[in-house]
């Protein structure tokens, strides 16, 4: 029997890649996030369970944490900005945006379409 390399190869890439996929979402710790919300007071205006409390905050309960790192990068950067949200991200850590970031997308969430 001939041994086909090829497939073992086309394999462990297709491996690697979704490992890595793995890692980036696991970057942050959602148990220390859940902490962090309640020590920068996030949950004032998007809720604890990440559903916003005032109207005019988004809601953050599901969101992709990759998305959710940029939004807060962008805040701090200046790339996008908001008085409230450039004060508050002002004061995080690389760590702590990835925390909050793990802590957010990690709620879960149920949608039902209109009919
Ligand atoms: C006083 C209210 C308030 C607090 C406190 C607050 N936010 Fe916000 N946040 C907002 C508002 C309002 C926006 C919408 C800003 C805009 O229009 O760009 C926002 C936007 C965001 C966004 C972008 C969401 C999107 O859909 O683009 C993220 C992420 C976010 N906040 C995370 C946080 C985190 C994490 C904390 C705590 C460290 C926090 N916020 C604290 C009011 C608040």
């Amino acid at each position: 029997m001939r041994f086909d390399v090829s497939k073992y190869v086309a394999a462990a890439a297709v491996l690697t890649v979704m490992l890595n996929a793995a890692t980036v979402e696991a970057q942050g710790d959602a148990t220390a996030g859940r902490q962090k919300v309640l020590q920068f007071h996030c949950e004032t205006c998007h809720g604890l369970d990440g559903i916003a409390k005032l109207p005019g905050a988004p809601n953050l309960a599901g969101q992709s944490p990759d998305y959710l790192v940029q939004a807060l990068q962008e805040f701090q950067s200046g790339a996008r900005q908001n008085g409230i949200m450039s004060l508050v991200a002002s004061k995080l850590s690389d760590a702590d945006i990835n925390d909050l970031a793990a802590y957010y997308a990690s709620i879960k969430i149920t949608v039902e379409s209109p009919k």
